[in-house]
């Protein structure tokens, strides 16, 4: 459980990403502006599954965690998340700017099995995601075309990274009433957690 925790604030670096631009507004009207209203442990609130294998979550973030974070300081077309292109290699979901599809919702169906309180839920946000990237894939692809804009820059594609973010946001917004931890705090972590990236 404690590793658990550390994965899933460690992933959520990847998932953070320029509220503004993911809304479409402009940062003064941007609700997601001034960060999650609680500090609350969105996974004390909701114990999400985790769709991704702890262990490859941790070697990709050993590897790109830093380049991710300076990354999230810049403005302009969202640079793609390589910790999530890494961990889509390592099980062999990514190819050539595309996620397999149903291989991936196969592995994201298997990763809560043994939860049936999450599986329509999932199974319903792998659809809602993959739609939803098909709407942006003008500004998906713009992403991927990005130059390095620092000594040893990596440059992956966003797909990855949209997906993944997409699914963690869904799945947080939308916890079964048996696993969500009804307090004030986390219900205001829910309500900011629907609209803006956070996990
Ligand atoms: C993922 O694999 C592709 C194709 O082999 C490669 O070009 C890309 O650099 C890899 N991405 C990461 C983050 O390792």
């Amino acid at each position: 459980m404690r590793q658990q925790r550390l994965v899933v604030a460690k992933f959520a670096l990847c998932l953070l990403t320029s509220a503004a631009l993911f809304l479409g507004v402009p940062a003064a009207d941007n609700p997601c502006a001034a960060g999650p209203p609680v500090d609350t442990n969105p996974a004390e609130c909701c114990p999400t599954p985790m769709l991704v294998d702890g262990t490859i979550m941790m070697d990709c973030y050993k590897k790109y965690g830093e380049q991710t974070k300076k990354q999230l300081q810049m403005e302009g077309i969202p640079r793609g998340c390589c910790i999530a292109e890494c961990a889509m290699n390592a099980t062999n979901m990514y190819v050539d700017g595309m996620l397999k599809r149903d291989d991936l919702s196969k592995m994201f169906m298997d990763a809560v099995k043994d939860k049936p309180e999450w599986m329509s839920l999932v199974r319903d946000a792998t659809n809602a995601c993959f739609e939803m990237a098909e709407k942006k894939m003008d500004e998906i692809e713009a992403g991927a075309k990005l130059e390095p804009s620092f000594e040893g820059e990596k440059i992956c594609h966003p797909i990855s990274g949209t997906i993944l973010r997409c699914m963690s946001m869904m799945m947080f917004a939308q916890c079964p009433a048996s696993v969500f931890n009804v307090n004030d705090d986390c219900k205001k972590l829910r309500e900011y957690g629907s609209i803006c990236p956070m996990i």
